[in-house]
C-alpha cells in the first residue's frame, strides 16, 4: 500500500466480499475503502443484512475478502500462518460481540483472564491488570460472580474489561450494546468511550443507535458495498489530513 498507509492502524482498498449462492454471487462488500488511525474512533451504521457483521468479520481477520487489500497494524492478515494468525488476534485485536460469549463455568475475573493465557508476563501482572480493568467498568465487587448470576449490562461490561486485558492496538465491536434496555445500553456506551480514549484504541464500533454514534469521533454508513461519511458530520471517510 502507498505511503499514506503508514499512519492508518486498520486499512482496507478496494475491499470486495461475495458470497455463493444457489443465484449466482452475492456481491456485499463492494470496492470498499477504509483507514481508520492509532486512537481513533469510527462507528459503522446501516440498515440489517447491508453487510456491517461481514465487514467487521475481515477487519478482524476472521473472514478472508474476495478481493482487496487488508492491512491491519501494517501487515497483511491473510498472508500469515495460522499460527501467527491466532496470535496476532489475540495480542493486538480485541472484541466485543453482541452476545457476550463469556464462559458460564468461569467467574467474572477468570473471563477477563482467558486471553492472557497464551500472553507473555507474570500472573500476577496478569490479574491486576483485570482486576483494574473490572474496577474500572464498575464491577470489582463483582469479580468472583459466574456469569448466569450477573446482569445482562453487566456481563456486556466483563466482556468489554476481557476484550481489553492485553492492551490490544484494536476494538472491534459489532453491536454490543444491541441486546441492552436503554439505561443498560447507555451505561455500557460511557464504559466504551472511557476505557477508548485512555487505553488509546483503535474503536470500530457498529451500532443501530444514534445517539451511541454521536459519541464517535467518525460516523461512516454502509450503503450498497461501501462505507460513505455520515452528512451531518465535517469528517470524512479518511482521518483529517488523509488523502485516499
Ligand atoms: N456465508 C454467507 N453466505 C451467503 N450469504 C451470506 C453469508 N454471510 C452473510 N451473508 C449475507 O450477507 C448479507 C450481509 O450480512 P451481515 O451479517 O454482514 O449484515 P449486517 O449488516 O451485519 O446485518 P445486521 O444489522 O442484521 O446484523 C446478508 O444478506 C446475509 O444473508
Ligand atoms: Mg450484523
Amino acid at each position: 500500500m502507498d505511503s499514506n498507509s503508514v499512519s492508518c492502524v486498520v486499512e482496507a482498498r478496494g475491499l470486495v466480499r461475495e458470497f455463493a449462492t444457489r443465484g449466482g454471487p452475492l456481491v456485499i462488500l463492494r470496492d470498499l475503502d477504509l483507514c481508520v488511525r492509532q486512537g481513533e474512533s469510527v462507528c459503522i451504521m446501516g440498515p440489517s443484512g447491508v453487510g456491517k457483521s461481514t465487514l467487521l468479520h475481515i477487519l478482524g481477520t476472521l473472514d478472508e475478502p474476495t478481493r482487496g487489500e487488508v492491512s491491519i497494524l501494517g501487515r497483511n492478515p491473510f498472508e500469515m500462518t495460522d499460527g501467527d494468525l491466532a496470535d496476532f488476534r489475540n495480542t493486538d485485536l480485541g472484541f466485543v460481540f453482541q452476545s457476550h460469549h463469556l464462559l458460564p463455568q468461569c467467574s467474572a475475573l477468570e473471563n477477563v483472564l482467558v486471553p492472557t493465557l497464551v500472553a507473555p508476563g507474570t500472573g500476577q501482572e496478569k490479574a491486576e491488570r483485570a482486576r483494574r480493568l473490572l474496577s474500572e467498568v464498575g464491577l470489582s465487587d463483582r469479580a468472583d460472580y459466574l456469569p448466569a448470576d450477573l446482569s445482562g449490562g453487566e456481563r456486556q461490561r466483563v466482556a468489554i474489561a476481557r476484550s481489553l486485558v492485553n492492551r490490544p492496538r484494536i476494538l472491534l465491536c459489532d453491536e454490543p450494546t444491541g441486546n441492552l434496555d436503554e439505561k443498560t445500553a447507555s451505561d455500557v456506551a460511557d464504559c466504551f468511550v472511557a476505557l477508548q480514549k485512555r487505553e488509546q484504541v483503535s474503536l470500530i464500533l457498529v451500532t443501530h443507535a444514534p445517539w451511541f454514534a454521536r459519541r464517535f469521533d467518525r460516523v461512516l454508513h454502509l450503503k450498497g458495498g461501501t462505507l460513505i461519511p455520515d452528512g451531518k458530520s465535517s469528517a470524512g471517510l479518511f482521518p483529517p489530513g488523509q488523502t485516499p
